[in-house]
């Protein structure tokens, strides 16, 4: 079925394929259904009923949107798909950490990964799945694709939910704190505090100009419910699924739209002197994937040293499997 003669002429025959119809899985589809970025959503979960159901269920909510949503057979209706993205695995359980899972999860993308790449040759892989950083690194071995086709969700999670908690410590939309976190989605994962600004000014500078306390103890503590946010929505609600599904189809747009927008994104490469391992920098992403930027983030040395003591523990973990 062709998408509706309103969609905009570039994205209409866009096809995006989703592995693991799960919670992060259908509730991606369900957020790229209503974002109109896509004209065909296949699902693909190992169990085909479920996978049948959801995109049943689904292709309802899209007589309102402009895509067509169905269930994938096989790995090979991966086929033409302008981007993959990979959301199955076990997920956390309460008091599991995202490196807990790694074993269950590596050995799915050792099966999976060469059976999507086959048939998707051409394709962007989009990791949603934990632990992400060494499923990235692990899909890039497993594809054979170049860097820059093979990206992790990563920091972009801990990123937006760090601009969360700065914009409502400031009291300004989160869409106007410039801030990262980097290095590994986990708990390593660093906040780039020396180059984190509102209204163009560093934070320190922000509160001087208007004459606020900068609060060294308030500023951690942002930092440390960003590390901690999955783990207290787990222990709530066993899962997270909005966040990751709207940050999946913020990292999708600018690949779909060759936006060539910067976003903390996970690839493999060399970070702070640690050779092959995947963690997040901000990365320029357009329609050929996630790419290095040519300007090296200015980082302070303590945050230099906490990226190499980040990339360190992912790749040992790397090593390890
Ligand atoms: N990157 C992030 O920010 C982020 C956020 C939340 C969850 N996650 C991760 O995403 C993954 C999925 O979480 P969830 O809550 O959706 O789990 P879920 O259990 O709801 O869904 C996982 C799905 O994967 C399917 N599956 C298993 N093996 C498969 C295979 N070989 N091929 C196809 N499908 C297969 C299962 O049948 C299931 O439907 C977990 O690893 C979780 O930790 C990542």
């Amino acid at each position: 079925m062709a998408p509706p003669p309103s969609a905009p002429a570039h994205l209409k025959s866009i096809k995006i394929a989703i592995i693991g119809a799960g919670s992060v899985g259908t509730t991606t589809a369900y957020a790229l259904l209503l974002s109109g970025l896509a004209s065909d959503i296949v699902l693909i979960d190992i169990d085909k009923r479920r996978a049948e159901g959801e995109a049943m269920d689904m292709s309802h909510a899209a007589h309102f949107a402009q895509a067509k949503v169905r269930a994938g057979e096989t790995y090979a209706d991966c086929a033409g798909a302008a981007a993959v993205i990979i959301t199955a695995g076990v997920n956390q359980k309460p008091g599991q950490t995202r490196m807990d899972l790694v074993k269950t999860n590596y050995a799915l993308f050792r099966d999976v990964v060469p059976q999507v790449a086959a048939a998707a040759p051409d394709t962007i892989l989009i990791v949603a799945t934990n632990p992400v950083d060494v499923l990235t690194h692990a899909a890039h071995k497993f594809s054979g694709f170049p860097v820059e086709r093979v990206i992790g969700s990563g920091t972009a999670m801990d990123t937006t939910r760090f601009r969360h908690e700065l914009g409502r410590h400031y009291g300004v939309n989160p869409r106007n704190v410039h801030a990262a976190i980097i290095g590994e989605h986990g708990d390593s994962q660093l906040p780039v505090w020396s180059l984190a600004t509102i209204a163009g000014m560093r934070l320190r500078d922000y509160c001087a100009q208007g004459g606020i306390e900068y609060d060294e103890a308030a500023m951690d503590a942002c930092a440390r419910r960003t590390r901690q946010a999955a783990y207290e929505i787990i222990q709530r609600k066993g899962k997270t699924n909005y966040g990751v599904a709207s940050v999946l189809v913020s990292i999708l747009e600018p690949i779909i739209t060759n936006g060539d927008a910067l976003v903390t994104v996970s690839r493999v490469g060399t970070f702070a002197g640690v050779e092959d391992v995947a963690l997040s920098m901000p990365c320029k992403l357009n329609r050929e994937g996630a790419h290095q930027l040519k300007v090296p983030l200015l980082l302070s040395k303590e945050e230099e040293e906490g990226l190499r003591k980040s990339a360190l523990s992912i790749k040992e973990v790397i090593e390890s499997v």
